[in-house]
C-alpha cells in the first residue's frame, strides 16, 4: 500500500488548492477598495524575501549556510530593495527535516552558529531598517525533542498529554485509531511500544504532533513565541497552521472518490482529509496567537501562516467571527496557476474578494518545497520579468524565494541521492515516473545553493568544500556578480520594480482595480491608486504581438526596451502612470 503514496505525492505537492468547506466569507461585494490610510501597517507594504540558511552562504567552510552568512549578505539585499527577510529554521533539530522538526525552540543549532549569532542578525538586520521573520513550527516537534522523550515514556508521565495518543483499534489494539493520512501521504499515526499506543503525526514519522487541546501545551509554546518576540524578532511564518487541531473525536475522514487533489477538494488516495486538517478551532487558535503578539508593540509584530485550502475558508485565520487572528496566510494557488492572463484575473479576482482590505493576500509562486519558478516557465527570463511586474504590483505582499531574482533552475538530483525526507521515503520510486512531473517529489531540487559568483561552488563555500548540495551546473552563466553588471538581467529587473514598489504608494498601499476594459484573453491590466495618483499595469501573457490597449501616460518601467507605444511585444508588460 505504502507504494501508492508516490502518486498522491506527485499530485498533492502541486495545488493541496481547495479544501470543501462552507464558505467563510468576510464579504461577498467584490468591490476591490483599500484603506487608503496613511498609517498603513509596515507587514502589509513589506517586499518579503525567503532564505533558506543551509542554501545561502557556508563562511565556515563546513558544506552549508550559517548565520553569520545571513548577515554578511545583509547588504545585497538592502541594496535589491527588500524589506524583510523570513529564515527558514535554524533551532536546534536533528535535521532530518532540516529544522522543520525542532528539539529545542529557544536554542540555535550549532551547525547554524549561536546565540550570540543570532542577536547580531537581529541588530545587523534593524540597523538596515529591515525586518526579520522566521519559521515557528507550532504544528509539531521533532520526536527527539524532550518533551516528545518524556510524553512517549509512558502514559502517566506529567507530559503524557502533550501530543496526540489514542489507543489501537482490534482485539490487540494493534489497528491504527482511524482511517486519517498525513500531508505527506502515508498513515497518519505510528504505534509506540513503550505506551502500546498511537501518536498521531500531520506530515512525517518523526514529526508528532502536539496536542493544542491541552492548555500547558499552548502556554508552552506562545511562551516560546514570546521568548523571541521579546529578542527583537519581527514575527513569524507558522508552518502548517492549517494542521494545529484535529477533530478532537478523531472521526473517521469520509471517502473522496479522487485519487489525487483537485481545485476542488483536497484528497489523498480517495479520501477527503476533512477531519485533521482546516479545523475552526485552528481559526480561534490564531485569535489567541494574535493577542500573545499584540503583547509587543513598536513596531508591531507580523503572523504568516501557511495553509493550503480554498480562499473562501482560509482567510478565517486572519478574521475569525470578528476577531482579528493571523495578519496574513502563505496563499499556495498562485503557484500552479497557469501563465494565462485570464487564469491570473481569476486568481486576484480571489484573492481580492477573501482579502479585502483590511486584510491582504500574498503573492507567492515558490518556496522551499516547490518546483523553481524558473523550470515552471520553461527556463523564460521574458516570462519570469512579467510574472515578476505582476508579483510587485498587485496588491498583496510579495514573497520571493532565494534565487528566483536570478532565475536558478531546479537541479536535477535523483530520488536515491535526496537528502530531503520526503525523498527518501519515496526512495522506491522508478526515476523515470518522477522526471516527466511538474512538482518535484524530491525538495533538494529546490534547495540548492545560492549562486553568487562563477567562481568554483558558485561561490556559496569555499572551493575545496563539497556544497551539501550540488550547484546548478549553470552558474557560470546565472549568478549575482554576472546580473548586477547587466543592465537588462532578471536581477536588476527586481532592482527596478523593487525600488519602484518602495518609492511609491499606491504600488504599495493603493486601491487596486481591474481594467476590466483592456482585459483581454491576452492582456492583464489593473489599475493601482492612491490619493491623486493612478497606475496602470499592462501584461501581455501571450507570445504574440498585441495592440495596446491603452495609449498615453508615462511608462515607467516596461519589461522589454520601450519600443512602439501601439504594440505589446510577446510577454511584455508595463508600468504607466495614468495621472
Ligand atoms: C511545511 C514546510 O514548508 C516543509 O518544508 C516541512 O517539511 C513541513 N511543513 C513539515 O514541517
Amino acid at each position: 500500500m505504502q507504494k501508492f503514496f508516490f502518486l498522491t505525492l506527485l499530485f498533492l505537492l502541486p495545488g493541496y488548492s481547495t479544501f470543501c468547506q462552507d464558505s467563510y466569507s468576510l464579504t461577498d461585494s467584490g468591490k476591490f477598495v483599500s484603506a487608503k490610510s496613511a498609517e498603513m501597517e509596515w507587514w502589509k507594504k513589506t517586499t518579503v524575501y525567503q532564505i533558506y540558511p543551509r542554501s545561502w552562504f557556508d563562511t565556515n567552510g563546513d558544506s552549508i549556510g550559517d548565520i553569520q552568512g545571513i548577515i554578511e549578505k545583509l547588504d545585497y539585499l538592502k541594496d535589491l530593495g527588500y524589506e524583510t527577510v523570513w529564515v527558514s529554521p535554524f533551532t536546534e533539530s536533528p535535521q532530518r527535516d532540516f529544522g522543520y522538526d525542532v528539539s529545542n525552540y529557544i536554542a540555535i543549532s550549532p551547525q547554524y552558529g549561536t546565540m550570540q549569532d543570532f542577536d547580531r542578525l537581529v541588530e545587523a538586520v534593524h540597523s538596515r531598517n529591515m525586518k526579520l521573520v522566521f519559521d515557528l513550527v507550532m504544528n509539531h516537534t521533532s520526536d527527539q525533542h524532550e518533551w516528545f522523550k518524556e510524553s512517549a515514556s509512558s502514559r502517566t508521565n506529567p507530559k503524557a498529554d502533550w501530543y496526540v495518543w489514542k489507543d489501537g483499534r482490534g482485539k490487540h489494539g494493534m489497528k491504527r485509531p482511524n482511517n486519517w493520512r498525513s500531508m505527506s501521504g502515508n498513515w497518519a499515526w505510528t504505534y509506540c511500544p513503550a505506551r502500546q499506543q498511537f501518536y498521531y503525526h500531520a506530515f512525517l514519522p518523526f514529526q508528532p504532533d502536539l496536542n493544542y487541546h491541552n492548555p500547558d501545551v499552548k502556554k508552552a509554546m506562545f511562551d516560546v513565541a514570546r521568548f523571541w518576540l521579546a529578542k527583537g524578532v519581527d514575527g513569524f511564518r507558522l508552518d502548517i497552521i492549517s494542521a494545529i487541531y484535529e477533530d478532537s473525536t478523531l472521526r473517521n475522514n469520509p471517502p473522496s472518490g479522487r485519487l489525487t487533489p483537485s481545485d476542488k477538494s483536497l484528497t489523498i488516495l480517495f479520501q477527503h482529509i476533512k477531519y485533521n486538517f482546516l479545523q475552526e478551532q485552528s481559526f480561534e487558535f490564531s485569535t489567541e496567537l494574535r493577542s500573545v503578539i499584540d503583547e509587543f508593540k513598536n513596531p508591531d509584530r507580523f503572523l504568516l501562516g501557511e495553509s493550503h485550502g480554498d480562499e473562501s475558508w482560509i482567510n478565517g485565520f486572519c478574521n475569525y467571527k470578528g476577531k482579528k487572528g493571523l495578519k496574513a496566510i502563505f496563499l499556495f494557488n498562485a503557484v500552479s496557476t497557469p501563465f494565462k492572463a485570464t487564469k491570473y484575473r481569476k486568481l486576484i479576482t480571489k484573492f481580492e474578494k477573501y482579502f479585502p482590505e483590511p486584510l491582504i493576500p500574498t503573492l507567492v509562486f515558490s518556496n522551499h518545497d516547490r518546483t523553481r519558478t524558473m523550470t515552471r516557465l520553461g527556463g523564460s527570463v521574458e516570462k519570469r520579468k512579467l510574472q515578476t511586474l505582476f508579483q510587485f504590483t498587485a496588491r498583496g505582499i510579495p514573497f520571493t524565494y532565494f534565487g528566483e531574482e536570478i532565475g536558478i533552475p531546479k537541479v536535477r538530483i535523483p530520488l536515491k541521492e535526496g537528502r530531503d525526507a520526503i525523498a527518501i521515503q519515496q526512495s522506491w520510486i522508478p526515476q523515470f515516473l518522477v522526471d516527466g512531473n511538474k512538482e518535484t517529489l524530491n525538495r533538494d531540487e529546490c534547495r540548492t545553493p545560492m549562486l553568487w559568483t562563477s567562481a568554483p561552488n558558485a561561490g556559496f563555500c569555499p572551493p575545496d568544500v563539497k556544497p551539501w548540495l550540488p550547484v546548478a551546473s549553470n552558474y557560470k552563466e546565472i549568478n549575482v556578480e554576472k546580473q548586477w553588471s547587466e543592465p537588462n538581467s532578471l536581477l536588476n529587473f527586481y532592482k527596478a520594480i523593487l525600488h519602484l514598489r518602495k518609492e511609491t504608494p499606491a504600488l504599495n498601499e493603493g486601491s487596486f482595480e481591474i481594467a476590466s476594459k483592456l482585459c483581454s484573453p491576452k492582456i492583464l491590466a489593473y489599475y493601482r491608486e492612491y490619493e491623486a495618483k493612478k497606475y496602470l499595469v499592462l501584461l501581455n501573457m501571450s507570445k504574440s504581438k498585441v495592440k495596446n490597449p491603452f495609449s498615453g501616460g508615462k511608462v515607467l518601467l516596461s519589461t522589454h526596451p520601450i519600443g512602439q507605444d501601439q504594440k505589446l511585444l510577446p510577454f511584455e508588460g508595463r508600468l504607466v502612470e495614468v495621472q
